[in-house]
């Protein structure tokens, strides 16, 4: 008997892995890449659906780490679409998955979901995100291009960071920072953000990614208290859900002015208990050993690793050099995106290399990698460096693609150092 087309021609296993992956990271419905044009609809038989489902909606990851309902939603409702086309059968069990998902009450709002960044040796990242990308009067809370961007370029560098001292301003979520952690044998690393959702979810994405005795249960421990926090949050952020949603990321405004919009007033919206305790550092007493200051917290299951909070425009010197003793190599992503923050950044940077200098042998640097979607806030950002003494270097950065984010718009990586003669007279 003639074996059927589809034992002919299977699906080649990296189709299956690539649309997972891009699933996991909500790649927007209409981006993501199918790889039909390859197929024929013979191919597209039970089991290739069945295996479809199981790498998307129906994968553990996806149990333990859901994507936003609504996604789950689109993207069944899409693969039904191209099966259709394709004029074939669509089996029972597609058809159950999509009804399962169409059942399922949105939890509060569908406000904040998990996205999951696969890197090329398998392991996942799977962080709390918002689904919108500002909301709280913060960018903070979606992982951003230009992250993505220096965690490919980090990935593909990572002898520079062998052995070193790390130190990220603006964390947000903490993508780039958890890569370096997992795949570079950095001595330590700290991740730092000033604004209190942010520092909120980016402590408990640590704890989820970084945590070597990751707990086996089908969904992420969360205690009664962190559940009012989420709870409040997610009652923040469905306030301003309507104003960006999912599919924006073609929103190439100047983020600042919609930054600024959202956050007047938004205070009112928060509990009172819940913002006292935000905006006291106040972290998981489980996970993390708060300094003396109360501004850093080490994380109980690998010192090592860091989170401060840590404002730029709070000009606290003594905070710097206590940073600066841990920082030889400074990262940062999707910083420059705002030309009134420009001064104080370039002022912490400067701060950061000066101090970090004196106390080193080791050249201290950082590496900036900014999405361009404002020259006159690049250049801003470029005069203001070379006002302050710090030389620039624009790096090769033909990175292997790892996750999927829109790679229309520029995204640049700077190298920072002190200028040879500011050093001198600095010393
Ligand atoms: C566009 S987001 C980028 C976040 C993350 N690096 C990424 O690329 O996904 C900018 C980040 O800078 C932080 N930020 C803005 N102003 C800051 C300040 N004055 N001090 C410290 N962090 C600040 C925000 O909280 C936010 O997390």
């Amino acid at each position: 008997m003639a074996a059927s087309i589809e034992e002919q021609s299977p699906i080649e296993e990296s189709t299956y892995k690539s649309i997972s992956a891009q699933f996991l990271e909500m790649v927007p419905i209409r981006r993501i890449k199918w790889q039909t044009h390859s197929v024929e609809g013979s191919q597209l038989g039970p089991d290739v659906q069945r295996k479809v489902l199981e790498a998307t909606v129906q994968s553990p990851i996806c149990q333990r780490y859901p994507p936003a309902l609504s996604y789950r939603r689109a993207f069944m409702k899409k693969f039904i679409h191209i099966l259709e086309e394709f004029d074939i059968e669509i089996h029972d069990d597609v058809y159950e998955a999509y009804t399962d998902l169409l059942q399922q009450e949105e939890e509060e709002d569908d406000t904040l979901c998990y996205k999951t960044y696969t890197l090329p040796c398998g392991k996942t990242i799977s962080l709390q995100e918002s689904v919108s990308m500002i909301s709280c009067g913060t960018t903070g809370l979606t992982t951003w291009q230009a992250a993505q961007h220096l965690a490919e370029w980090v990935l593909q560098n990572n002898h520079l960071f062998q052995n070193r001292q790390v130190l990220e301003l603006g964390s947000g979520l903490g993508l780039t920072g958890i890569a370096v952690c997992m795949k570079c044998t950095v001595q330590t690393y700290t991740f730092s953000d000033c604004h209190p959702n942010v520092l909120y979810l980016l402590a408990q994405n640590i704890q989820h990614n970084l945590n070597h005795a990751k707990s086996k249960s089908l969904s992420p421990e969360h205690s009664t208290h962190d559940a009012k926090v989420i709870r409040t949050i997610k009652r923040h952020l469905s306030f301003n859900k309507e104003i960006m949603s999912l599919d924006d990321e073609n929103v190439l405004l100047e983020l600042s002015e919609s930054v600024q919009s959202l956050s007047d007033g938004d205070s009112d919206l928060f509990d009172d208990d819940v913002i006292k305790m935000l905006s006291s550092f106040d972290l998981s007493e489980k996970y993390w050993d708060l300094n003396s200051s109360r501004q850093i917290g080490l994380f109980k299951q690998n010192p090592s690793i860091r989170l401060a909070k840590f404002d730029w425009e709070a000009e606290d010197m003594e905070f710097s050099a206590n940073l600066a003793d841990n920082a030889d190599i400074i990262i940062a992503a999707d910083v420059v995106y705002d030309k009134t923050i420009v001064p104080a950044l370039v002022s912490v940077l400067r701060n950061l290399l000066i101090l970090g200098s004196k106390k080193k042998t080791n050249s201290v640097c950082a590496y900036v990698a900014s999405t361009i979607r404002n020259e006159d806030t690049r250049d801003l950002f470029l005069t203001t460096l070379s006002s302050a003494d710090l030389t620039y270097e624009l790096l090769e950065t033909s990175t292997e693609e790892i996750f999927h984010y829109d790679r229309s718009v520029p995204i640049e990586i700077l190298k920072i150092t002190m200028a040879t003669t500011s050093r001198a007279r600095d010393y």
